[in-house]
């Protein structure tokens, strides 16, 4: 598909966008990120993965953060979580200085992480009972976040007898069960099949629409940036520095045959030209040592 066809630009917003954008950044700051750096010590030397990053997430925003691998989006997250220590700078959740982990931030990864000797329900109720809820108030709060997800069939069924977009349902649930006021998501659904991957950003939308709280969502995919989000950090490598900061002005309610209108596509190959500016592709293919020459092979 050629996206450079008569795009329009995608910052010419429509009054309801520019108004939904200036209502986003007059609610409460969730996260305030200052100056954040960090410095890994590795035998090839100081590597800088983080550089004066600083940015603002709103109460119940959807902000995305994405860029080429190795820009620091994994140590950001985690950092964020308090899992890991910064080199300098300051993390703020609703103006309260915060390091160390804390049941203010939750946390979904990549991987399946739910206990397998645990039931859906008892994974859910885990972290409330660990905080001192008594089991009859964990176990009643942990169906109805089972039911918002939609997994209430399967709250007695283990991790192993899940697909994996339902371990990922599951992984939210029990990050929600917590009550956090900021969820972290550290490319969530990148172990899952396109289709997949698909339906769980749209039951993801459909959760935060009905849950008070407020996302960073780390990914590596184009779409699912624009998709899911009200704004994208473009992080660039070498160091990790913020390139950009970018208003998505897709309308919502989303729907997947939205990723075909014009300002999908234009905020899109905006972010696409921040990651891989026009003139700096990859000029040559390597050459495989192995490739057989076929004229029908191109
Ligand atoms: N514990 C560590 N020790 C040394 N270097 C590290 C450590 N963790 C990350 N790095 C380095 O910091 C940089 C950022 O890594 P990070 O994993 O945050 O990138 P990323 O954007 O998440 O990459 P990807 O998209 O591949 O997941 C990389 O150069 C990486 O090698
Ligand atoms: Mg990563």
């Amino acid at each position: 598909m050629n996206t450079d066809l008569a795009l329009p630009d995608y910052r010419e917003q429509t009054p309801e966008v520019a108004a939904r954008f200036s209502r986003l950044v007059e609610r409460p700051v969730a996260l305030q990120v200052s100056h954040l750096t960090k410095k890994f010590e590795t035998p090839r030397g100081i590597i800088t993965a983080l550089d004066d990053v600083s940015f603002s997430v709103h109460k119940r925003e959807l902000l995305s953060v994405i860029g080429p691998s190795g820009c620091g989006k994994s140590t950001l997250v985690r950092i964020l979580a308090g899992l890991e220590s910064p080199t300098s700078g300051e993390l703020r959740v609703y103006g309260e200085p915060v390091s160390g982990p804390g049941a203010d931030r939750g946390m979904v990864f990549q991987g399946y992480t739910l206990f397998p000797w645990r039931t859906v329900k008892e994974n859910v109720m885990f972290g409330p009972q660990m905080s001192g809820t008594p089991t009859y108030i964990a176990d009643s709060e942990a169906r109805e976040w089972i039911e918002l997800v939609g997994l209430s069939k399967f709250e007695n069924a283990y991790p192993h007898q899940l697909s994996g977009g339902m371990k990922q349902r599951v992984a939210i649930a029990r990050a929600l069960a917590n009550q956090p006021r900021v969820l972290f998501m550290d490319e969530p659904f990148g172990a899952l099949d396109a289709q997949t991957r698909c339906q769980m950003q749209s039951y993801l939308l459909e959760i935060w629409k009905n849950v008070d709280i407020t996302i960073v969502f780390i990914t590596h995919d184009l779409d699912e940036a624009v998709f899911l989000s009200d704004r994208i950090l473009v992080l660039e490598a070498n160091p990790g520095r913020v390139n950009e900061v970018v208003q998505v002005p897709v309308p919502r309610p989303r729907s997947s045959t939205q990723i075909f209108d014009p300002t999908f596509l234009g905020v899109r190959k905006h972010i696409d030209n921040l990651i891989h500016p026009p003139g700096q592709e990859q000029k040559e293919a390597p050459v495989l040592r192995h490739a057989i020459s076929d004229p029908d092979v191109v």
